[in-house]
């Protein structure tokens, strides 16, 4: 198929997107490590926080090389995520908050996972591989990290109740 400015331009918007996804959990991944209860938990969304940096990082990269250069709002997504989940659990106590963050968490992974699914789809589309390697790669770590995620979900919605019968 042809490549154009047109196609060219619909993978910047897309990564730049995706960079805007990044840049938007940084502050709540922060608020996440510092409310967790359990060191593990801190931890995760520790290695998770990095982990987002460097993935912003290398798909800034790669829009550079592409000619472009990241200009969206960066937290605009972040506020999604959180008024979505603020419905679920309103962060009444610190056991609503763990549950809810870890919820939080999961959801964004796996809105990355699709994310990072339609990049990879149309980079290669448009004959952009180096683009579509790096969506798949990225795409891994989110789905690694989800892996660790979910199994904490349960252990702290129980661990919510717990608490909130001895307090
Ligand atoms: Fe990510």
């Amino acid at each position: 198929m042809p490549v154009g400015n047109d196609i060219q331009d619909r993978i910047a918007r897309y990564i730049d997107d995706a960079i805007a996804i990044e840049a938007s959990q940084v502050t709540g991944l922060k608020d996440m490590i510092s409310e967790a209860n359990d060191p593990q938990d801190a931890a995760l969304f520790q290695q998770h926080l990095t982990q987002t940096e460097r993935q912003k990082e290398r798909l800034e990269a790669r829009l550079h090389a592409l000619g472009g250069s990241s200009n969206k709002i960066k937290d605009f997504i972040n506020k999604i995520g959180v008024a979505a989940t603020d419905v679920l659990h309103g962060g009444k106590d610190a056991g609503d908050k763990a549950t809810r963050n870890i919820i939080q968490a999961y959801a964004m992974k796996n809105l990355e996972i699709a994310m990072y699914e339609s990049l990879a789809a149309a980079a290669t589309e448009a004959g952009d591989t180096e683009t579509a390697t790096l969506a798949k790669e990225i795409q891994a770590e989110e789905e690694a990290t989800a892996k660790k995620l979910f199994p904490r979900i349960s252990p702290l919605a129980k661990q919510a109740v717990i608490t909130g019968v001895q307090s």
